[in-house]
């Protein structure tokens, strides 16, 4: 099975979390790509999604589901989105998209995190992935100062020859070569750092259940 169709078999298992007139929060990216998809085949049993990026956004109004403003929404049931890394026990590096703050936000309001994910994001320890840290552009030198002496190496993201704004206008430092061993204790670290939006971590809310695609079909772990 190639990559894709192992995205696209936990995008199709994540439906079964879909609670019927409910509100569905949607992630960001290839994995997320995947689930609206088919949550475009289901749109009639459900009242609406919340996306976390403008991407998402435009990917749900493409199939006909109404796009909800987050606050004008009670609750929601279930959150649905990928991962750049997991661990057995449920912690996750997200952010590769760079849609990390509004990712964590809508699934603050969830009452479950479903993380759909290829088996190449199953990892033992977090940190071969380099951990994105959304920062208020005036504190981008600081916060990077912050970051090395944690012990990364932290690089500012650039796109098309120009650091990248993320849609909440700030900017992206990736931490290189960090093995994170305790992701709750540093999430809460990396977060109380002055300038720092947010931390791509998420160990402290982290997944409830990931729907894991494999060769040998979709796993679930729940957590
Ligand atoms: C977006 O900012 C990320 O958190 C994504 O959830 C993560 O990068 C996974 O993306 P893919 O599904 O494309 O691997």
């Amino acid at each position: 099975m190639t990559q894709d169709e192992l995205k696209q078999a936990v995008a199709r298992a994540a439906i079964e979390y879909v609670v019927e007139g409910g509100i569905v929060g949607v992630g960001t990216g290839s994995t997320a790509n995947f689930f609206i998809d088919e949550l475009g085949k289901i749109k009639h049993r459900i009242k609406g999604a919340v996306a976390s990026s403008e991407a998402t956004a435009a990917r749900l109004k493409s199939h006909g589901i109404e796009v909800l403003d987050l606050n004008q929404v009670d609750s929601m049931p279930v959150y649905i989105d990928g991962a750049d890394e997991i661990t057995p026990h449920g912690a996750m590096i997200k952010g590769g998209g760079a849609a990390l703050t509004r990712e964590k936000i809508v699934a603050s309001v969830a009452d479950k995190f479903i993380c759909i994910a290829d088996s190449s994001k199953l990892v033992e320890v977090l940190g071969n992935f380099s951990l994105p840290v959304e920062v208020i552009p005036m504190a981008q030198a600081v916060v990077a100062h912050k970051l090395a002496a944690l012990g990364g190496a932290p690089r500012l993201r650039m796109k098309d020859g120009k650091p990248l704004i993320t849609e909440n206008g700030c900017l992206i430092i990736d931490v290189v070569g960090m093995k994170i061993a305790n992701p709750s204790e540093l999430e809460a670290k990396i977060n109380n750092i002055v300038g720092v939006v947010t931390v791509g971590l998420f160990a402290r809310q982290g997944a409830n259940v990931c729907l894991l695609g494999t060769a040998e079909g979709v796993k679930t772990l729940k957590f």
